[in-house]
């Protein structure tokens, strides 16, 4: 038992009182401090979301706000802004709130800018998120989803099970876990051997030695000093079949190739993606599709303060309030906001007339745009799951279509939908360029060499996202121009327009940083109508 001496007792006490007034993050912080569990990384900077108290004895009242763009960015500061009671309205270009993040389904019909119209024609159930699909645990996108009561379940972002196939390094597929097994474990050869013969000695005391040697050893699954600390496989890398009753001690692969060869191959590319801090597991997804976020968001904006096909053609910041022009239905309307908030990519907001000024254009021009595309494909059976045991996960590849992702739900159902490409850059482009059916046919000669004439033969239908190729949002995302000038202008309102999105944060590409975009830009309009 825990000896209940006076520092104990008193620490308990304030500890209480610190998960009484701070809630269980600063509890669990303030236990970091005084060494009693590791730091909780914050997740987000605090944020308070603007209330209707806020108000009270004040003799202000909330403002209306015109949001441009119902994005993730665009629907959360409505969302946050109508705590307090701002009016907002939305106006969004497309046909449905979400922008990219988009969920196809069975009849999801999507024209691109060169015309191709594609209908998705998937079983009901089958769902492809073209656009995000995983949350990491410490995004803020995840108290979005808990707040709004959007069910999340695991999102299997790595998989021992799934393929590294490198075409230059020959065509049979590894399971990702041989892979790993023969890196680290030359990897650990090698530092075994220099550590052992005295070549870090200027580095390594002679305990320091003897630690990372009993490290390597597990790590790398090596032989020990009196082997040389050899790697010659063993059972990190896989059977060929697995151990089973009574003697059976399975078989094991072939030996693995040389450490040269091994290198030669380049499968430990791979490797260190798990390790990114945004892509590590456990990762999550929405059960029954990412979209299921912006529609949980337009619930508690209100269907009412959101146009749809409103697409927004000219702002006007005036001395009695922002004037925003849009075309909805081959109508042009106008509505004005005490402040508006331009949640559009910037590439785009540059193009809309306003009179915002020229440095503020400039500065929106100055985002490079990053292409990206998916294609979903869908089987009537899942015989990566029945033929080769792949439950999830991702097979790696150094072919065009760059990954293979299998689906994290729904194992054992009938039918499922797998990614075929994930390409980003050059390799997006040139697939971009292609018809819908071009891409599929790539796509499954692409497939077919590593999952054979499965990968052709079980397809019931299928769907492709070039997003640099999509109406109203022509790009996956951007490559900000942190540190400069240009960013941090549009950081600051232009008069009373904010700008907002994944591109003004430190998390482009993640919902993450379009919602503490959100947050921040509402944080700072409602400072200065309170203040006022
Ligand atoms: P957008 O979604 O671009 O919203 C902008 C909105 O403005 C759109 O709805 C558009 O239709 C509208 N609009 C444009 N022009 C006009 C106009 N003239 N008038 C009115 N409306 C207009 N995030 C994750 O969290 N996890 C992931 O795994 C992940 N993967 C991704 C993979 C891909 C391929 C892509 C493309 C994105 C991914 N993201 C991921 C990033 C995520 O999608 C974005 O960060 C987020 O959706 C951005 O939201 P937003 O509202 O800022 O922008
Ligand atoms: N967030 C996107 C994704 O996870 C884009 C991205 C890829 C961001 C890889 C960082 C690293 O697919």
């Amino acid at each position: 038992m825990e000896p209940v001496t006076g520092i104990n007792v008193s620490r308990r006490r304030f500890l209480r009182s610190v998960g009484v007034s701070g809630g269980a993050g600063a509890l669990f912080a303030t236990m970091g401090a005084l060494g009693l569990a590791p730091v909780a990384a914050a997740p987000a900077p605090p944020f308070r979301p603007p209330a209707l108290s806020d108000f009270t004895l004040t003799g202000r009242a909330a403002k209306r706000v015109v949001v441009l763009g119902g994005g993730i960015t665009g629907l959360a500061c409505a969302y946050e802004l109508g705590k307090a009671g701002y009016d907002c309205t939305i106006l969004e270009a497309r046909a449905a709130a979400g922008g990219r993040n988009l969920t196809v389904r069975n009849g999801t019909s999507e024209t691109d800018l060169d015309g191709h119209t594609q209908r998705a024609g998937f079983a009901a159930g089958t769902y492809f998120n073209p656009g995000p699909a995983r949350i990491a645990q410490w995004m803020v996108t995840l108290d979005y989803c808990r707040e709004l009561g959007v069910p999340v379940e695991v999102f299997a972002n790595q998989n021992a099970d799934a393929l590294v196939y490198n075409e230059a390094a020959g065509r049979t597929p590894i399971r990702y876990r041989t892979a790993k097994a023969d890196v680290y474990g030359y990897i650990a050869e090698l530092l075994a051997k220099a550590t052992d013969q005295g070549a870090l000695d200027a580095r390594l005391t002679a305990v320091d030695k003897e630690r990372i040697l009993a490290f390597l050893e597990g790590f790398g699954q090596i032989g020990g000093r009196a082997d040389g600390w050899a790697y010659r496989g063993g059972d990190h890398r896989g059977f060929a079949s697995f151990p089973g009753a009574g003697n059976d001690a399975g078989t094991p692969l072939a030996e693995p190739s040389s450490l040269a060869d091994v290198f030669a191959s380049d499968v430990g590319r791979y490797v260190s993606f798990e390790f990114g801090y945004d892509q590590a597991m456990l990762m999550f997804q929405p059960v029954g599709g990412m979209d299921r976020i912006p529609a949980a968001l337009s619930r508690a904006v209100g269907p009412g303060r959101i146009r749809l096909d409103a697409e927004v053609v000219s702002v006007t910041d005036q001395p009695g309030g922002v004037d925003v022009v849009y075309r909805q239905n081959g109508r042009t309307r106008s509505i004005t906001g005490d402040f508006c908030v331009a949640a559009l990519p910037p590439h785009l907001m540059a193009r809309i007339p306003h009179n915002l000024g020229a440095d503020v254009t400039a500065a929106l021009n100055s985002f490079p745009v990053v292409a990206a595309g998916k294609i979903g494909l869908e089987y009537r059976s899942r015989w990566w799951e029945q033929d080769l045991r792949i439950y999830g996960g991702i097979t790696e590849t150094d072919l065009d279509i760059a990954h293979i992702w299998y689906p994290s739900h729904d194992f054992h159902a009938r039918r499922g939908l797998i990614v075929g490409y994930y390409n980003v850059g050059d390799g997006a482009r040139a697939y971009g360029e292609m018809t819908p059916p071009q891409r599929l046919e790539r796509a499954l000669e692409q497939g077919a060499k590593i999952h054979g004439d499965k990968y052709v033969a079980e397809l019931a239908g299928s769907f492709s996202v070039a997003w640099e190729r999509m109406r109203y949002l022509e790009g996956a995302w951007t490559a900000p121009p942190w540190g400069s000038a240009a960013y941090d202008l549009l950081l600051r309102p232009a008069g009373k327009v904010y700008f907002a999105g994944d591109w003004l944060s430190r998390e482009v590409a993640w919902q993450h940083g379009a919602f503490l975009s959100a947050r921040s830009v509402v944080s700072a309009l409602h400072q200065r109508v309170v203040s006022r």
